[in-house]
């Protein structure tokens, strides 16, 4: 079982990795991941989503007897039993549980809002649905996950398939042997709580939406499958197709990558372990992608019994001293972060295209906007797919977000693998320019190796992006005035320099002064500010005093640093921190946060602050100047 075996292959790695990095390096990151299935929503199948039972279960007993023994009979939500009917037939019996007769609720959803009893549960919760399965000849099942958030374990008609440590990736677990021809019963049991090890830890700065926040599909393919195809311009102005078939025919298989639109086909026949690449000459016809002409293309990949069709655009990137060039060409990015949380009053983060599209909309045509920082995690595949179509480049990232244990060969290990998976689910997204492999970590030996190592992955998987990492700056004084200097020993490792700036919200400068705070940059790398905000309540306005978390401190906040920024010569990209209200346990003023991150430059109903159209008239300025 992939499951079982992805699990023996993480506790191998894990076993055999012990606490040196070095033994890392030898485990290549794509080896870390199970099934890749790339495009997997574009394949025949069963939706999942719709109703499931739920149950709560804080203590794991469906997991642990009290003295941590494997739970009994009358506990383990994830038999295959009609509890009403067994103990209608033997009164004596005792389950302290009945899924079946358990309340039912719509996913994907978090179990925020299943209930108001939900709003802050962080544990474990179980959930089971039966579906119908008419076994086909010669045919493949697996069961695959957008993402469950945190530990997620997977049980099918009463028996383990594995489990999946990460919570905003996509994983899948072969079911070909397990499935019956006709009812089956799914069990998952998702467990929100992290520790000092996980990725990220405890404490992080916003929401924990546990649960199961992205579709479940039950996924066939042929017997020899396209389990990844990526397809991209390459240097030397090359358009490479790359394949990689797992099944019993994997090895010596045709193989034909085409692009009806530019009449274009690659054709090939994969080595034994059922990999090929194939490449020619850049077609004069094609138009590449960019945020003005989001060209996208249907290209076909094509191996045995199996067929795969993506969209798919075509772009280069690249740096060159401080400048990002996309397509060859200088650019300035102006764009804005975001979490992953669609816009209302109680967010479940369940982002469908439609809210995919109105917070793109509001980058795209409210700020003027060409970029989008996905922080802190991956986001979901609805919202780079829209990236795509709308024309908005993406800094994508994973969750390794303040205090990382980095000592920890384990936490590394599920780092790699959650940057894999990241990686293989959306390389052939040409919205995506920036891998990010941290996001404000304290430098430290540990933590320099096990970032370097993030971004030996990153080359390893993907040598057409850019690495970059969110960076904590350093402030000194010098001749009085103070001076912002980028000196992260990390850089070194990076295409791009991103830093965090937050002067005039988490320090006493007047906003008047900030224009005159000095930058140094000696990295010879290009420099983005990936975050800068103050909070507002929207509608809280106090014109005369400035007070702070008033829209008229937060409009003049912006208006001043994004003065300060117009000095710095090696700066060539902007994501204020943040589009939209947020949801975070850490923000707790009665009056102004009431548990929400308040740097929006839209509140949680999408309503408008000043402050956004200070932003939206320096980018038409930025744009009209060609930048
Ligand atoms: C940090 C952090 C964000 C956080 C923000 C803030 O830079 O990266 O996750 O929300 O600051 O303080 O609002």
């Amino acid at each position: 079982m992939r499951g079982r075996r992805r699990g023996l292959l993480c506790m191998g790695v894990v076993m055999t990795l012990g606490m040196t990095s070095s033994v890392h390096a030898q485990t290549p990151a794509s080896a870390l991941v199970g099934p890749v299935l790339v495009n997997a929503e574009a394949r025949a199948g069963l939706d999942l989503s719709g109703p499931w039972h739920w149950s709560v279960d804080p203590y794991r007993d469906g997991l642990a007897g009290f003295h941590g023994a494997e739970a009994g009979p009358g506990h383990r939500r994830y038999d295959e039993v009609d509890v009403d009917a067994v103990t209608r037939e033997h009164p004596t019996a005792l389950y302290e549980y009945d899924m079946r007769r358990s309340p039912v609720v719509h996913l994907p959803s978090s179990w925020l809002t299943h209930d108001a009893t939900m709003r802050y549960y962080d544990g474990l919760v179980w959930y089971q649905r039966t579906f119908t399965f008419r076994k086909a000849p010669g045919q493949r099942a697996f069961l695959r996950f957008g993402a469950a958030d945190y530990l997620t374990r997977v049980y099918l008609n009463g028996k383990p398939l594995g489990q999946h440590e990460g919570g905003f990736t996509p994983f899948a677990f072969e079911v070909t042997e397990h499935l019956r021809d006709g009812e089956n019963q799914v069990t998952v049991g998702v467990d929100s709580t992290r520790s000092a090890d996980s990725v990220p830890p405890t404490v992080t700065d916003w929401e924990t939406y546990g649960g199961i926040t992205r579709p479940v599909r039950l996924v066939s393919t042929p017997a020899t499958y396209v389990d990844d195809a990526w397809v991209r311009l390459g240097a030397n102005q090359r358009l490479l197709a790359t394949v990689r078939l797992r099944g019993p025919g994997a090895g010596g298989c045709p193989v034909r990558v085409r692009i009806p639109a530019l009449g274009l086909t690659l054709a090939g026949e994969t080595a034994a372990d059922g990999s090929w690449t194939g490449a020619v000459p850049e077609p004069r016809a094609l138009k590449r992608w960019s945020p003005e002409a989001p060209t996208l293309y249907d290209v076909v990949v094509a191996a045995g019994d199996d067929t795969l069709v993506d969209r798919v655009g075509f772009r280069t990137l690249a740096v060159k001293g401080h400048d990002i060039l996309l397509n060859g060409k200088p650019l300035f990015l102006r764009g804005i972060s975001l979490h992953e949380e669609e816009p209302g009053r109680q967010p479940t983060r369940a982002m469908t295209p439609a809210a995919a599209r109105a917070l793109l909309g509001e980058v795209k045509s409210g700020l003027n906007g060409n970029f989008v920082r996905l922080a802190h995690y991956p986001h979901s595949e609805v919202m780079t797919r829209m990236a795509d179509e709308l024309g908005l480049l993406v800094w994508s990232e994973i969750p390794v977000y303040w205090r990382v244990n980095f000592a920890r060969a384990e936490t590394l290990t599920t780092a790699r693998r959650m940057l894999a998976e990241n990686l293989l689910r959306d390389r052939n997204r040409a919205s995506i320019a920036f891998w990010s492999v941290a996001n404000e970590t304290p430098p430290g030996e540990a933590r320099d190796a096990f970032l370097a190592q993030l971004a030996r992955d990153v080359r390893e998987l993907d040598d057409t992006r850019l690495v970059t990492a969110a960076l904590l700056i350093d402030r000194v004084q010098e001749q009085g005035r103070p001076v912002m200097v980028v000196k992260d020993p990390l850089v070194r490792h990076l295409d791009v320099a991103a830093v965090n700036t937050y002067n005039g919200w988490y320090s006493d400068d007047a906003l008047s002064s900030l224009p005159d705070i000095g930058w140094r940059n000696d990295t010879g790398k290009p420099l983005i500010f990936s975050e800068f905000g103050a909070d507002a309540l929207a509608g809280f306005h106090e014109p005369e005093r400035m007070r702070k978390f008033s829209e008229e401190y937060q409009a003049e906040y912006h208006r001043q640093t994004l003065a300060m920024s117009e000095r710095i010569p090696s700066l060539r990209g902007l994501s204020p921190w943040v589009l939209k209200d947020f949801r975070s346990p850490r923000r707790q003023h009665p009056v102004y946060q009431q548990g929400w991150n308040r740097k929006g430059l839209i509140s949680e109903t999408g309503q408008r602050k000043q402050a956004f159209e200070v932003l939206a008239e320096h980018y038409r300025k930025l744009a009209a100047q060609g930048r």
